[in-house]
């Protein structure tokens, strides 16, 4: 028996024994900076989880890199009139380079366009198809005729067949996330020119899902039925539920990976296909560095492969990327895919092109020094089971009450006094007290408290597990109050101290995976780099002393820092203001009608009217049912403003008619006039207040009609 064996068998740990693992974190798309959501849905899990395994003794690769194919990067290129190439390129760099600012230890990151990645996939199609795994097929596909290409994926915009989201694009719903074929859509439209797309013939590869359908139906719905996510479980299921088809893994496209087999020229591969892929060129592109064997990474039973993703990737890791290893036959499968689902901010759903979003970039311009306040605050707030919310307010507090308030509160103290009262160094311990026996019994617990959340994937869980190893030391140290006690029993102060000391050495070495950059201060001020054992997570766990009577620890430096109120506050104007920008730059300034003349206009009879009723028309979002008193009469007014005024807001309010238009009936009620609105600086919908005592010559001018 090796010693780490015996550590799991006398303490009967439930972690696995060390193993080989593969853990892969989706590709992002090259088409602009990553935000909060991507590291909040994939790339802190997954960094957690990696950080995890190596520091519980197994061998890990932990394998990324950018998607650098694909429709959308085309059409960025277009827009800023540079190719692909420089896109690609751009986004790389800076993606790259978020990721180290925020401490996500990749083995590898490297990127779809490499030539070894070219090559790796390439290969990979020649095998499926040299084994007769694709069907070759000639078919219609979507065509603009104007732009002179076919219309795959994002270049073609229509209306989901299963949702009935009308801005579904060709290869995806982004609402309901169905994936779909382009023609499934509903009045598809071109993403180039806005035009209705006709049919064209053109030959593609399709791999035959439905021919691995059985082999799927057992391996997810039996063998994985109660170790993957349930979210996962379930997005599975109903695919499959709905049966399988043939999905073309080729393109007319011009950026990609050319398709080599005959008949290819012209064409790419599907990027879905190729992307995957990547994980295994990435592998090989590490493994080469490091002078080590790929193989058994990809191709080992025992080896653990691990896709973190974002839910609407659930299909490509589950079905389609696992099809295509069993059918090219020499590669492992996945052996678990912990999904999350998506982070919302502020109530409102993340959105590049809306620009709501709190990109990593400008965070870190904000907050220089506190990556990992924001990992401890996007784990203890992961959409892990469901949609989550982000917002200012919480990772305040999360900053304040729990690191600052708690974390650092405890490691602070415990290091200023064993300053003050020991210059630093760690006193001798006595007698146990009751209470010193189960703190030191709890500590011990630690380790396989947090392992148990993180096997399972419950991160938040486990981030909150770590906190209250901090919340224990504070207790310890509130309780039994050295400060107070050093003025009458030294003996017992040096306990009390020597306690507090393991567990802030507990701390350092558990917070690793959360709160690296914290973690390796602690260690500093700890002194860890003089200890001749540096304590490990299984130590702890087995061992009754991590830092030693005698050892030197350093001086106290804050870990966090409090977060005021005004820093929030900039945050949420910054938002707000990003907002509405983007609202200025997509509003639509309608050109200005036909002139009309003099005589036209006087023909309008406007006047000032009361609302003396409201009711809501049935079954209509938009409509009011009002009776205005116009002065000359009582009618019947339908108007369109249901959305922004509640019927009892609006009754005694003075308006502008326009009295004698003709009368219209709107859902079986006839309207006898139009109120005119206008719509103030922020865009809402408002009246045109009259004034009473103004004449209605001055109210009409200048007026919107709505
Ligand atoms: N680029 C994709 C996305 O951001 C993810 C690709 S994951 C891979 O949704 F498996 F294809 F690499
Ligand atoms: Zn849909």
């Amino acid at each position: 028996m090796t010693a780490l064996d015996q550590t799991y068998d006398i303490y009967n740990i439930k972690m696995s024994q060390p193993k080989r693992y593969t853990i892969t974190a989706a590709l992002p798309y090259t088409n602009g900076p990553i935000h909060i959501g991507h590291l909040a849905g994939v790339y802190i899990p997954a960094d957690i989880y990696a950080r995890y395994k190596r520091l519980t003794g197994n061998d890990v690769a932990f394998i990324c890199g950018s998607d650098e194919h694909g429709v959308p990067i085309t059409i960025k290129a277009k827009k800023e009139g540079v190719t692909p190439q420089d896109i690609v390129d751009k986004y790389h760099a800076i993606i790259k380079q978020s990721f180290e600012d925020f401490g996500i230890t990749f083995d590898n990151y490297s990127r779809t366009s490499a030539k070894i990645h070219h090559e790796t996939a390439s290969e990979f199609f020649k095998t499926l198809n040299d084994k007769g795994e694709f069907i070759e097929e000639v078919s219609e596909q979507l065509y603009d005729a104007e732009a002179n290409q076919f219309l795959a994926d994002r270049f073609i915009i229509g209306t989901c067949p299963k949702c009935g989201n009308e801005e579904s694009y060709g290869d995806q719903c982004e609402n309901c996330g169905t994936s779909h074929n382009a023609t499934d859509l509903i009045n598809p439209k071109s993403a180039i020119t806005g035009n209705v797309p006709s049919l064209k013939e053109t030959k593609h590869w399709f791999l035959p899902l439905d021919k691995h359908e059985n082999f799927l139906k057992k391996w997810i719905l039996e063998d994985h039925k109660k170790d993957w996510k349930s979210n996962v479980y379930g997005q599975c299921k109903s695919w499959i539920d709905d049966g399988l088809r043939p999905r073309a893994v080729t393109r007319d496209l011009d950026w990609g990976i050319p398709v080599p087999a005959p008949g290819g020229e012209g064409k790419v591969l599907y990027v879905w296909f190729d992307a995957p892929i990547g994980y295994i060129s990435a592998t090989k592109e590490w493994a080469e560095r490091e002078g080590k064997d790929w193989k058994p990474y990809w191709k080992d039973e025992n080896t653990k492969l691990l896709h973190f993703i974002g839910k609407d990737n659930i299909v490509f890791h589950c079905i389609i990327f696992p099809a295509m290893l069993k059918a090219e036959g020499s590669y492992i499968l996945p052996d678990n895919v912990p999904a999350n689902e998506f982070l919302n901010l502020e109530g409102n759903k993340l959105s590049t092109s809306k620009n709501w979003a709190v990109w990593l970039p400008d965070y870190l311009k904000d907050f220089p020094d506190k990556q990992d306040v924001l990992r401890y605050a996007l784990t203890a707030n992961a959409p892990e089971t469901k949609d989550n919310d982000f917002t200012w307010k919480d990772f305040q507090a999360r900053n304040n009450n729990e690191l600052v308030a708690i974390f650092g509160n405890f490691i602070n103290r415990v290091v200023v006094l064993t300053n003050k009262y020991y210059e630093g160094i760690v006193p001798e311990s006595s007698n146990f007290s009751e209470i010193d026996n189960e703190t030191l019994k709890k500590i011990k617990a630690y380790p396989e408290v947090i392992s148990s959340s993180l096997e399972r994937y419950r991160f938040r869980e486990a981030g909150q597990e770590l906190m209250n190893l901090a919340r224990l030391g504070n207790k310890y140290l509130a309780d039994e109050e050295p400060w107070k006690v050093i003025k009458q029993d030294e003996a017992r102060t040096k306990t009390i101290m020597f306690v507090a000391l393991q567990i802030a050495s507990a701390l350092a070495t558990l917070s690793e995976p959360f709160l690296p950059f914290s973690s390796s201060k602690l260690k500093t001020i700890l002194g860890f780099e003089n200890l001749t054992t540096v304590p490990n997570w299984l130590d702890i766990s087995s061992k009754n002393v991590l830092l030693p009577s005698g050892h030197e620890i350093g001086k106290a430096e804050l870990l966090f820092s409090k977060i005021e109120d005004q820093e929030i506050q900039a945050q949420l104007e910054k938002l707000e203001a990003s907002k509405r920008a983007n609202e200025a730059a997509n509003k639509v300034i309608e050109p200005q009608k036909e002139t009309i003349s003099f005589d036209d206009f006087t023909k309008l009879d406007i006047r000032v009217g009361t609302i003396i009723e409201a009711e809501k028309m049935p079954k209509a979002k938009k409509l009011l049912v009002l009776k205005v008193d116009t002065g000359i009469d009582i009618r019947t007014i339908v108007s369109g403003i249901a959305e922004s005024f509640k019927t009892e807001e609006i009754i005694g309010k003075q308006v502008t008619v326009l009295i004698n238009l003709a009368p219209r009936k709107l859902r079986g009620v006839e309207s006898e006039g139009m109120i005119l609105m206008t719509e103030s600086e922020d865009g809402k919908l408002v009246f045109v207040n009259p004034d009473a005592a103004t004449s209605l010559a001055t109210v009409a001018n200048g007026l919107t009609i709505s």
